[in-house]
């Protein structure tokens, strides 16, 4: 979260992905003077650890400095239910504590690879 590339929301997010192996990758949010092209914290962490050979992911933490949940946007959630199981854990933590979450509670009715005949 202290690295967190925010100079236009200066809401800070961090982000910490535990894969099943017991590794973990950490992620901050990364804007951009183009808003769209802003990456969220929870992304940075999943390309860290994509890029390093990791498919699936036990749990997930973001965290933020406010009195205030960073709940994951859609694209986020998407990318979650792509990687995590249903039943994996999501934790969210802000200035007045932790609220902890299964993926499903997020994202019940997640679009996967097979949805399509593609
Ligand atoms: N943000 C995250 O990094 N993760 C979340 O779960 C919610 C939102 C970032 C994106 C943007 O840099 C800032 O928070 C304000 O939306």
């Amino acid at each position: 979260m202290r690295y967190a590339y925010a100079p236009y929301s200066r809401f800070q997010v961090g982000a910490c992905l535990l894969a099943e192996d017991g590794t973990t990758y950490t992620g901050c949010n990364m804007e951009n003077a183009s808003y769209g092209a802003t990456i969220c914290a929870e992304r940075v962490a999943f390309g860290k650890a994509i890029s390093e050979g990791r498919h699936s992911f036990q749990a997930i933490a973001i965290v933020c400095s406010e009195d205030r949940k960073a709940y994951p946007c859609g694209i986020c959630l998407q990318v979650i239910s792509e990687f995590m199981k249903p039943e994996s854990i999501v934790i969210l933590e802000d200035t007045s504590g932790m609220i902890q979450y299964q993926v499903k509670d997020l994202i019940p009715n997640a679009f996967h690879l097979g949805d399509t005949d593609a």
